[in-house]
């Protein structure tokens, strides 16, 4: 019989075997494609010697093609808990060198886990994706573990931050986990999310594309706005995991965290009276407006790629986080658009999920006009940010810089939809529609239209109708921005906002 030495090391022995994954010929693989292992990737995203690994002993019971010899360490699968910046934060991690990273039973059933146990104790679970997919050794049984993984994904959904990181392949219905989650990080050259592969579509369509292409970091960060951040590479990339959290609460039930980022709050901004041109057809930088007003210009944009005629991003206030969306003006003149709307409104409703105040800044000139916007939907897709804004119930600041037109005015947050303080910079113009267009339909057929319309600017392009009728409750200095939305937020603290009961709203997809 074994000592309790002999035991020990027996222990010790098997966990060794475990910790090696598919073996140092497969490592090595791993390394010369620029990746990380799993076990490597978890060491940096947490902090130093925290991570607590769960179920290293768990094993297949697949006796299909010759699998009931087969030992594949950990499952394929790092899974456990450990802290990020002192808070407790759940992951997995697939290990590309235990057959793939490949999904079976038990491998879905390790993920289940601490799906299970991240909702239970109310902390942000990371999922790192590096998988050829279901294991097809197993087959129905490996399509029941995405299944079951899709299912806690939803039920999870707004009660614990889901990020998802691809740091490999992540093809076929495997995508759908991440895609069920609310942020999606990607690594440049080294990860690729595809439903069907290029070899596949070149057999069906004739279509011929890379796998970079296809479905790598910038496609799904540039032009489909699956993903919201491209990494240059993992050390990058979990950096910016890093980040992120540091803007969010653990849970559905958690304030946003609150840190000492000395800036004051009292600061005054002169450079903000400056920033508006004369000539209000001119652009403008709406991202040095929101660095000028936020702790230290600092801030964490969301999806910065896509619809970059609006701006979605996490930044501080006096050291507490808010969600920032604002139009902007240098590109596409700050109109909403199909993708706009998309963009916007989840980050909306991530924020209002998750308890974290949002302020708007206003420069919006209308819908995009045109067959492709009006086919593609843009009635349903708009109609989405009207809902997310009326549907969230935490703190809403609107600043007005500018323009503020007709049914965009009301999607970027207007007072009707919410918004608890609306302010307006003097150079607001807030109407009906872009008071030339209006003014040359009142007097279209006055012989004085040129006159007329110049008084109708001067008269009705400004923020004081709106203010006569209450829908501005304060116009401001530009340079007044960061105190009178510091004080606003503080006044804000103790909000409460109820709906009326039901099972859940019917937004517009
Ligand atoms: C079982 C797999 C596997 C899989 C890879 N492997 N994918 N084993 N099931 N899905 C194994 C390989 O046999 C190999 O084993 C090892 O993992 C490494 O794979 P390589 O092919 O050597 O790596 P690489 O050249 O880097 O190519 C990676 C890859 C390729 C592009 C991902 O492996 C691939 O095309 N795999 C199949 C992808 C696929 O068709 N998946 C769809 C499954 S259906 P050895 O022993 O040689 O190291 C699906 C539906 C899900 O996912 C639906 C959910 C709703």
């Amino acid at each position: 019989m074994a000592t309790v030495l002999e035991k020990i090391e027996d222990l010790k022995a098997r966990q060794e075997k475990i910790k090696l994954g598919g073996g140092e010929k497969r490592i090595a693989k791993q390394h010369g494609q620029g990746k990380y292992t799993a076990r490597e990737r978890i060491e940096r995203l947490f902090d130093e010697g925290t991570f607590v690994e769960l179920d290293q002993f768990v094993t297949h019971r697949c006796v299909n093609f010759g699998m009931e010899t087969k030992e594949l360490p950990g499952e394929g699968v790092v899974t456990g808990y450990g802290t990020i910046d002192g808070r407790l934060v759940y992951a997995f991690a697939q290990d590309f060198t235990v057959e793939g990273g490949s999904l079976g039973e038990m491998h879905a059933a390790k993920i289940c886990k601490v799906l299970d146990l991240s909702l239970k104790m109310g902390a942000p679970i990371i999922g790192i994706n590096d998988s050829g997919g279901a294991r097809i050794q197993e087959a129905v049984d490996a399509l029941a573990g995405y299944g079951k993984i899709f299912y806690k994904n939803t039920l999870a959904s707004g009660v614990v931050p889901q990020i998802s990181v691809i740091m490999g392949p992540c093809a076929g219905g495997a995508v759908y986990s991440p895609a069920l989650t609310d942020f999606i990080y990607m690594v440049k050259n080294t990860s690729q999310m595809f439903i069907t592969g290029p070899a596949v579509i070149k057999s069906v369509t004739a279509e011929e594309v890379t796998a970079e292409e296809l479905g790598g970091a910038m496609t799904h960060n540039a032009t489909s706005g699956v993903a919201h951040f491209a990494a240059e590479n993992e050390d990058d990339c979990i950096e910016q995991i890093r980040y992120l959290l540091s803007f969010l609460p653990s849970n559905n039930l958690e304030e946003v965290p609150v840190v000492e980022t000395g800036d004051d709050p009292n600061r005054m901004e002169e450079a903000l009276n400056e920033i508006i041109p004369d000539n209000s057809n001119m652009p403008y930088d709406m991202k040095e407006v929101i660095g000028l007003t936020v702790d230290n210009g600092e801030f964490y944009e969301v999806q910065p790629h896509y619809a970059r005629n609006i701006i979605t991003c996490f930044a501080r206030f006096d050291g507490k986080a808010v969600g920032i969306i604002a139009n902007q003006p240098n590109v596409m003149a700050g109109c909403l658009d199909i993708n706009a709307s998309d963009k916007s409104s989840r980050f909306i409703r991530f924020c209002d999920a998750f308890n974290i105040p949002i302020v708007n800044f206003v420069d919006v000139p209308g819908f995009l006009p045109g067959c492709d916007q009006e086919y593609g939907g843009i009635i349903r897709h708009g109609a989405k940010m009207l809902y997310a804004y009326s549907e969230a119930t935490v703190p809403k600041i609107t600043v007005i810089t500018r323009k503020a037109y007709g049914g965009s005015y009301l999607a970027m947050c207007s007072q009707d939809l919410g918004a608890d303080q609306v302010m307006a910079w003097p150079t607001s113009e807030i109407a009906v529609m872009g008071p030339a267009g209006a003014a040359n339909i009142i007097f279209r057929k006055d012989p004085d239209v040129a006159e007329k319309t110049a008084k109708y600017i001067e008269e009705f392009a400004t923020p004081y109708k709106a203010a006569e009728r209450g829908f501005v409750d304060i116009v401001i200095e530009p340079k007044e921005t960061r105190p009178r939305i510091i004080t606003a937020l503080n006044m804000l603290a103790s909000k409460r906002d109820a709906r009326p009961a039901k099972k859940h709203g019917n937004i517009p997809l």
